[in-house]
């Protein structure tokens, strides 16, 4: 049974860096863009409670932001070479500033820690300002990188 479970976890933790490996560019553009889209849907219920179109929970807010938390790495693995071209809206320059667009990954998962800390204390105005943050860092990459 112990070790069962022992197998079960094992699996988990090797699961994830296995799926950064993609069959193709295409597979990889499709696995980024449905993080994103994630990632937009989890902030947006952030966003929602923070500006009064959708009721405060603390709970909820809290699940949100630990969330973001854990999958904002994900997008970043996706960005292999050659999946600048086809049914992407990513910008080739990517390929060519790759330290400062990972500088900006880097920016963003800094302030969504700050978010799931924020979240934590239950603070709707702490929550609100680390909000802002980040969406401020999303915002900022997808200026540089992210073709309209
Ligand atoms: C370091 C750069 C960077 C950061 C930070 C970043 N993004 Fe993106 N995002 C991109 C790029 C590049 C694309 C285009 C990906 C593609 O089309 O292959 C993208 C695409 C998207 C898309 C469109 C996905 C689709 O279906 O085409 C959404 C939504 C999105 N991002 C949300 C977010 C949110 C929310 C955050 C912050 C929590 C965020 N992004 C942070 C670079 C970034």
């Amino acid at each position: 049974m112990t070790r069962l479970i022992l197998a079960a976890v094992i699996g988990l933790t090797t699961a994830l860096p296995a799926a950064a490996q993609f069959k193709n560019a295409e597979a990889a553009i499709k696995y980024r863009q449905s993080v994103m889209q994630v990632q937009n849907h989890h902030l947006g219920r952030i966003f929602a409670m923070v500006n009064g179109r959708m009721p405060f929970d603390a709970k909820v807010a809290a699940e949100d932001a630990a969330l973001l938390d854990t999958i904002d790495k994900l997008p970043f693995v996706a960005f292999i070479d050659g999946s600048d071209k086809g049914e992407t809206n990513a910008k080739s320059e990517i390929w060519k500033q790759r330290a400062r667009f990972d500088a900006a990954a880097l920016k963003m998962q800094e302030d969504v820690a700050k978010l799931n800390a924020a979240a934590k204390t239950g603070s709707l105005d702490a929550i609100k300002a680390a909000a802002g943050a980040v969406g401020q860092s999303c915002k900022a990459c997808h200026d540089d990188y992210q073709a309209k």
